[in-house]
């Protein structure tokens, strides 16, 4: 059960006085920046319908309830532990994991808790304005559900810090709370995190893939042989399937309303006409949040990978379904791009290991889009979407600072330069998405007409259900 205290959690705070003390120390800190950086204008007159834990098994960590958003219970949530669980990969694969982090590998470690950990409050501060514009009180609530469960993420990694890293772990707690997403002076360590989100098309888009990415790394960490961060970030896993849900739902219902848009048509008006987001738009943002996201996966060839892997620091995705876990001479047939032309070379796959996680990763955004093409399908509309070639728009690994399209054939700068627009998001893509979401819909049951209604609502409410409300 989680505690009621001031920080609630279930790890035994009030038996470590010391970490309860700095911790607690910290909280006001992250409540300030939750006011200055987090949802704009909606801190202290609104109630929002939010899920909040009360326990980490299934029927505790889906209770609901209103809270204010600045009142949100965050707190530190690790999932049960794994009786005798053993070191699943790497070089020190069958012996018992770590409850305490080997000094060894405590830069490495701290290096990617601070990395994962800078993401959570970068996404807040992305979509900090978003509800001034948003399609539904519905969509209201989706995304300040995103915002305090990321909001309890950070609290997730800040609490290994404080627990595991000392003075550093605590000034890399203080230093979280500091950097700003898009700052220029201090930004945000990942540059997907420092893109603005300031529509709802390029919110749906983010929450598909780079929360997506959010699900690889954290399934990756959670493979980790330092048990406290497998059990946090077991968790947080949970969590983090509601955000996929509302990226590709909010996608799937905008493809359903651009098709009922069109068809009223008699499928031969443009769809912004009639205030609906057309089919390029739509696959645009798809190919710049997708692209982006690749990039958060890292470089292709990479020794830090590898090392984390040795040291059983970071594994794959479901390292239980692979037979070898140590990794030690197999090789991954890797396409590299040698005098404008794709070579093919065996790469050792432990250097590899950025690749074969990016591979789940593109294997599971793939499955996300057939779903969307069935709703253009069942239209009768012949549109689809489809992933980018994974070489397009990447300024990270071994295609960054070559150019190709979509499909992956290369081209010259200029002409990249030249159709780029073709591809990318616009100024003027931007300022049209703008414009149909310049009023929000804060009437409940009402939804802008860009986007269809849900199939239900959350937690079983109707979907004019008033998933937030106002007080005076
Ligand atoms: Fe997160
Ligand atoms: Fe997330």
């Amino acid at each position: 059960m989680i505690s009621a205290e001031k920080i609630p959690n279930n790890v035994d705070l009030s038996g470590n006085k010391r970490l309860q003390r700095a911790l607690e120390h910290w909280q006001p800190k992250y409540i300030q920046w939750w006011r200055d950086m987090g949802p704009q204008g909606f801190q202290d007159y609104h109630k929002v319908y939010v899920r909040t834990a009360v326990s980490v098994d299934p029927e505790g960590w889906a209770h609901f309830e209103y809270v204010k958003l600045p009142e949100y219970r965050w707190g530190i949530f690790l999932a049960d532990p794994v009786h005798d669980r053993r070191i699943g990969f790497g070089d020190f694969f069958g012996q018992p994991v770590w409850q305490e982090v080997p000094g060894e590998f405590r830069n490495q470690l701290r290096r990617l808790i601070v990395t994962q950990g800078d993401t959570e409050p970068a996404s807040v501060e992305q979509q900090r304005w978003l509800g001034h514009r948003c399609p539904s009180l519905y969509d209201l609530r989706n995304l300040f559900q995103v915002n305090v469960e990321e909001g309890r993420h950070l609290w997730a990694m800040v609490y290994l810090l404080h627990s595991y890293f000392g003075r550093d772990g605590r000034d890399e707690a203080e230093e979280l709370l500091d950097r700003q997403s898009g700052n220029r002076d201090k930004p945000r360590i990942l540059q997907a995190f420092n893109e603005p989100i300031d529509n709802w098309l390029d919110f749906f888009m983010f929450t598909m893939f780079t929360d997506r990415d959010g699900k690889s790394q954290l399934m990756s960490l959670s493979e980790s042989s330092l048990d406290p961060l497998s059990r946090t970030t077991r968790f947080m896993l949970t969590e983090e399937a509601h955000h996929m849900f509302v990226g590709e739902t909010g996608i799937a219902r905008i493809l359903e309303r651009t098709c009922q848009l069109m068809r009223q048509a008699g499928f031969s008006e443009d769809v912004r006409r009639l205030g609906g987001i057309d089919m390029p738009t739509i696959q645009k943002h798809l190919n710049q949040w997708f692209s982006l996201s690749l990039d958060l996966h890292g470089g292709e060839v990479s020794s830090n990978a590898a090392s984390y892997f040795a040291n059983g620091l970071k594994g794959r995705a479901k390292e239980d379904t692979f037979d070898d876990h140590l990794v030690r001479d197999s090789y991954y047939s890797m396409e590299f791009f040698e005098n404008g032309g794709p070579v093919r070379k065996d790469v050792l796959m432990r250097n590899a290991m950025n690749e074969v996680l990016r591979d789940w990763y593109v294997g599971d955004c793939a499955a996300g889009v057939v779903r969307w093409n069935r709703i253009l399908e069942q239209h009768g509309i012949s549109d689809r979407l489809r992933l980018p070639d994974r070489k397009f728009n990447r300024q990270i690994g071994m295609y960054a600072g070559f150019h190709f399209d979509p499909n992956g054939v290369p081209l010259s700068a200029e002409e990249f330069e030249r159709r780029r627009h073709e591809w990318l998001p616009a100024e003027a893509d931007r300022e049209y998405l703008l414009s149909i979401m310049a009023a929000p819909i804060y009437e409940p049951g009402k939804f802008a007409n860009y986007i269809a209604p849900p199939r239900r609502g959350i937690n079983q409410q109707p979907i004019d259900f008033e998933y937030v409300r106002t007080e005076q």
